[in-house]
């Protein structure tokens, strides 16, 4: 979807337009005489693999490279063994990420000596980071393509100018205020799709790289996200996710401002929708306003996922969070009044420098209280550059460790109690594919993202059925038709 212009019209003789989108449509209608050509010369289409290693951020991002690959002509595999270009789209939000890439790298550069054809492309969050270009730059030349989160929208652009050349390309930008509209993409589900809200973090946390890596707060407007979505629809999308490093903050800059609750109220007047879900709010900026339209709402989840980070005042002014504990808890106990089955989940971080016994036992607190139905458990990670990473008093390693099973203990145990109280009650469940263990199975998801597997067939994917929930496993539902 989203071919905006036919790319059977476009005059490669011309020079190419300078606006966007139409200058990468001619540069992919420029990447599809390439890939005729590579045809006739090899009698098969060039391959290509897109790697997604980070958030839905970067799997939306990675949909978006798909598209133009699929209508340059590329034909996709999962496998990197069997591509000739393999693109990365890489996260960097913990060092672990980065280390990975790296290793991943060595096993490229083996298959680039088997196949000299192949083309290595990365992007993504961590090509922002400048010390890491110039290591690529030094250290790893058969690389063909480096780009960033800023010029993503130029990828055509960029995969012409590597087609068949063994130059590295390199183009990284620092920030920029463009947001491309309309270009091709290429979605993982038929059923369901991100939708980019926003882009980039003004919020500066103090652990935290995305801001630099992201750039500054900038939201696109409503109608073309509203358009976004009512084409999405008219392709099959009954469930959409709105994605933002911080929806909550949604639409302050724009020429006329806008809500996060606003947009939401839109989004939910359009016709064939049936589910809306949002990623990531932060509880500072969380409205009363947001949640009197979730409660209001027909087809908001009823899942909030809620960045605890840390339960210790303390740290999460060091964190520079700009709430305290006490703030946090009344906004939960505020959400759970007005939506009184909400599902709520959360990240936290474990061993920020200074983190105490004390401050743990204050984020033990919290989960205890809150009673998660999930969350996502992290060790701190040092990213340089950011304030946190020059703070003394970093906690050892050993300790981080153990207080990190603590918490994954705890979390777990929680979760599988609080997971397990709609057994015996029907949902509704959208299912997402055929089970990969039992094909008699499918598995689908309840408005809370609970994953529920119950006696269907492939005709069932993308359809909303209801369920009885029979048993809960843990962390899942068996269930069956009613
Ligand atoms: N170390 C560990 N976890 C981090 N996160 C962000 N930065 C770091 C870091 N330096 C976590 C936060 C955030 C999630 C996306 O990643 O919990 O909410
Ligand atoms: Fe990072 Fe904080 Fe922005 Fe989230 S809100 S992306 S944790 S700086």
């Amino acid at each position: 979807m989203y071919n905006e212009i036919d790319l059977n019209t476009i005059d490669l003789n011309q020079a190419p337009p300078t606006e966007e989108p139409a200058r990468q449509y001619y540069y992919i209608a420029k990447c599809r005489e390439w890939v005729r050509d590579y045809e006739q010369k090899n009698g098969r289409r060039p391959r290509s693999c897109v790697v997604n290693m980070g958030c839905q951020m970067n799997a939306r991002d990675s949909e978006k490279l798909e598209g133009v690959l699929e209508q340059a002509g590329y034909e996709k595999t999962t496998r990197e063994e069997d591509a000739d270009f393999i693109i990365y789209n890489t996260c960097t939000v913990r060092e672990n990420a980065n280390k990975r890439v790296y290793g991943r790298l060595g096993y490229l550069h083996s298959l680039k000596k088997k196949n000299p054809g192949l083309e290595i492309a990365l992007c993504g969050c961590m090509m922002q980071e400048k010390q890491v270009v110039d290591k690529l730059k030094k250290s790893y030349r058969f690389v063909n393509l480096v780009f960033g989160t800023h010029n993503i929208y130029q990828f055509a652009e960029l995969l012409s100018r590597t087609q068949g050349s063994d130059r590295m390309v390199v183009d990284t930008w620092e920030d920029t205020d463009k947001i491309v509209e309309n270009l091709p993409v290429d979605r993982k589900y038929p059923f369901k799709s991100g939708v980019n809200i926003m882009f980039g973090c003004n919020n500066f946390c103090s652990y935290c790289i995305v801001p630099y890596v992201r750039g500054r707060e900038k939201s696109r407007r409503p109608e073309e996200i509203l358009d976004e979505i009512r084409r999405l629809v008219a392709d099959g999308v009954l469930e959409v996710m709105l994605l933002g490093q911080n929806v909550n903050s949604y639409g302050k800059n724009l020429d006329e401002p806008v809500t996060f609750a606003q947009l939401l109220r839109r989004v939910e007047q359009i016709d064939g929708l049936k589910r809306i879900r949002f990623m990531t709010s932060h509880p500072k900026d969380l409205s009363d306003e947001l949640i009197s339209a979730m409660a209001e709402s027909k087809k908001v989840c009823r899942h909030i996922h809620l960045p605890l980070q840390s339960g210790s005042s303390r740290i999460l002014q060091a964190m520079n969070r700009r709430y305290t504990k006490e703030q946090y808890l009344a906004l939960t106990e505020k959400i759970r009044r007005a939506i009184p089955d909400i599902s709520i989940t959360t990240d936290i971080i474990v061993g920020f420098p200074g983190e105490t016994e004390e401050d743990f036992e204050e984020t033990m607190d919290v989960v205890r209280r809150v009673r998660y139905d999930s969350a996502f458990t992290f060790i701190y990670s040092k990213r340089t550059g950011t304030p946190a990473a020059a703070m003394e008093d970093q906690v050892p390693e050993d300790v981080v460790k153990r207080r990190f099973d603590r918490l994954l203990a705890l979390v777990q145990e929680i979760s599988r109690e609080v997971s397990s109280r709609y057994t015996g009650q029907v949902k509704e469940v959208l299912v997402e594919e055929v089970n990969g263990q039992d094909a008699a199975l499918v598995t689908g998801r309840m408005d809370n993202n609970l994953l529920v597997h119950f006696p269907g067939t492939a005709t069932d994917i993308g359809r909303i059925i209801s369920v009885h929930l029979d048993i809960c496993k843990g962390f899942y539902y068996m269930g069956t038709k009613v």
